[in-house]
């Protein structure tokens, strides 16, 4: 069966968490977007947790989306899981159903690489809402296969604004450094949405409400996860939507401001800093167009 030209073939590359979980139920419900298969990776929570929670979201969606387990630690040294924000079981608790079926394999690497050799070159994209692990190790294992990618919409890194795990170090380039600076030296179509711009879409008590209000169960679980991850941040008046950025703007680019910049990662602190390395990087959004689309999108 063909793919409609309209629509995008897409691997989500992931460490759910409760953010990632609101990116990957609006993916799963777009029309737009056909998601091939969800990859997992050790970050937000362990490896075991943030596949089984693949395996839940999708049971939630009602889709049998294909599952592969990834890279269990970063590339050269040990993961260092954000229970602190996303709980014991990565999800802030929230109740999803459990996976109705197992991972399809345990090698994300191996499952990338048959997607993009089974796809005509230059045809499935990839959504990057975790650390980097399992592109580099494709980028590694696979560079041909790599290069059939047609582009990568990643979360990650902080330019001006500060990070979030260190002074200028953001979460997810931070926790796996050497892979982030294996996929920026890479020359793939990259475009990067990091803190500066994610920060700008926030989610508040009346955006849960009107999340509610659909009666749409994935809008509801969205809900229910924007208010665990209130409860992990005393006084918080609002919440950023960060992995939502990534389907948000391969599917609505005109509510993003997306400049090139030159950058590479400091391997110590994890920090994004100039380089000679020419990537997209999305520094702004329309914050009340976006969150329509994705009320919209996840209530219907
Ligand atoms: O810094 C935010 C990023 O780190 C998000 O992807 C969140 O899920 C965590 O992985
Ligand atoms: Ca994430």
């Amino acid at each position: 069966m063909t793919t409609p030209a309209h629509v995008n073939i897409v691997i989500i590359d992931t460490d759910p968490g409760i953010d990632d979980a609101i990116a990957i139920l609006y993916a799963l419900g777009h029309d737009g977007i056909d998601v091939a298969a969800i990859t997992t990776v050790a970050g937000n929570i362990g490896l075991s947790v943030t596949t089984r929670n693949a395996g839940r979201i999708c049971a939630l969606a009602g889709v049998d989306t294909p599952v592969h387990a990834g890279a269990a630690a970063p590339l050269g040294r040990e993961a260092r899981p954000e229970t602190g924000i996303h709980g014991n079981d990565g999800l802030g608790g929230v109740e999803f159903p459990e996976p109705t079926t197992a991972p399809r394999s345990h090698d994300a690497v191996g499952a990338i690489q048959a997607i993009l050799e089974a796809h005509p070159p230059q045809s499935i994209d990839l959504h990057c809402l975790g650390p980097l692990t399992n592109l580099a190790l494709l980028l590694q294992r696979a560079p041909a296969a790599a290069a059939r990618i047609r582009r990568v919409i990643a979360m990650g890194g902080a330019v001006d604004e500060p990070g979030n795990v260190g002074p200028k170090a953001e979460f997810n380039i931070a926790h796996d450094p050497h892979a982030a600076a294996i996929v920026l030296a890479a020359g793939l179509d990259f475009t990067l949405i990091p803190l500066d711009a994610t920060r700008q879409l926030r989610a508040d008590a009346a955006y849960i409400t009107a999340l509610h209000a659909t009666g749409h169960t994935p809008a509801i679980a969205a809900a229910e996860l924007i208010e665990a991850y209130f409860t992990a941040t005393d006084g918080a008046e609002s919440r950023p939507l960060h992995d939502p950025c990534v389907p948000l703007l391969a599917q609505n680019p005109r509510h993003f401001r997306i400049i090139e910049r030159g950058l590479a990662v400091d391997i110590e602190s994890g920090a994004l800093i100039e380089g000679p390395h020419r990537i997209k990087v999305a520094m702004g959004l329309d914050a009340p167009a976006l969150r329509a689309v994705l009320l919209q999108g996840l209530g219907t």
